[in-house]
């Protein structure tokens, strides 16, 4: 099973958020974009909380045997996590679930998102500039200290981002409005658009692809759905999702799923 117990070897407070990096060698050759890791959130001897909290893996170096978690400590048991310091061992099981498939013919990346799976597109836009591959970040947030600070990115990567809350993330991708032309939307500029969201985010995000694209087809738009797994590995149901498939967990068939089966 893939138990870890990385150290942490740096923590950095980007204003809400906090940033951990822990030198864990396997993890991070397994790793890749979109998928997460369950973190035991109690001191040692303690079972309070007794459930792991998810975490979406914001990056791993491989020469450097580390990953980055980004957390956005905004219930106890994040809190308990993001308030480790340097040097304290973790409890981690990972990584789980689907990640993003990058097509070997995508030259523009789109990435968009709001919310706990954020940190995915951090990771992925890293793996897409080594590739030589041009990505834009649209992220939306409730607050300008909840958003992903711009030195997380790749140098040559664009962002623009909006703090007046997560639904903003609608208008950064170009929602249809009036007067506004099709060949606006940053989803006509796209190859491949992948996606951090939460279950309210799925709709809008949906409708304004399909307002900037007239037609696309399978892999083009993946979505990684944030959202509660106490289990990680489908054993407890309680992260069922209904997708054009049928029920799916969004835990181990996730958390990337194509956007049009989210539909
Ligand atoms: S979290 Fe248990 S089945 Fe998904």
């Amino acid at each position: 099973m893939p138990y870890h117990e990385p150290t942490i070897i740096a923590r950095r407070e980007l204003g809400a958020l906090c940033q951990l990096t822990l030198r864990a060698p396997e993890l991070a050759r397994a790793a890749r974009p979109g998928q997460y890791v369950l973190a035991r959130c109690a001191p040692p001897g303690s079972a309070d909380p007794l459930l792991r909290r998810a975490a979406f893996l914001a990056g791993a170096d491989l020469a450097a045997g580390t990953v980055d978690l980004l957390l956005d400590p905004s219930e106890r048991g994040l809190i308990w996590l993001a308030d480790q310091r340097v040097g304290t061992w973790l409890d981690l099981f990972g990584p789980l679930g689907t990640p993003f498939v990058l097509d070997r013919r995508t030259r523009n990346l789109l990435l968009a998102g709001a919310g706990p799976a954020l940190p995915a597109l951090i990771f992925l836009a890293r793996v897409a500039a080594a590739d030589g591959v041009a990505a834009v970040l649209l992220a939306a947030a409730s607050g300008p200290d909840r958003l992903p600070p711009p030195f997380l990115l790749p140098s040559d990567a664009e962002y623009q981002s909006s703090a007046v809350g997560p639904a903003a993330l609608a208008d950064l991708l170009g929602a249809p409005a009036p007067g506004r032309s099709l060949f606006a939307s940053p989803i006509a500029w796209a190859d491949q658009i992948c996606l951090a969201l939460t279950a309210d985010l799925v709709t809008p995000a949906a409708d304004a692809v399909r307002a900037g694209r007239m037609r696309w087809g399978r892999g083009f738009a993946q979505a990684a759905l944030a959202g509660p797994t106490p289990c990680g590995v489908g054993t407890c149901q309680s992260c069922l999702i209904d997708t054009r498939t049928g029920l799916r967990t969004r835990c181990k068939d996730g958390p990337v799923f194509d956007l049009r089966d989210l539909q």
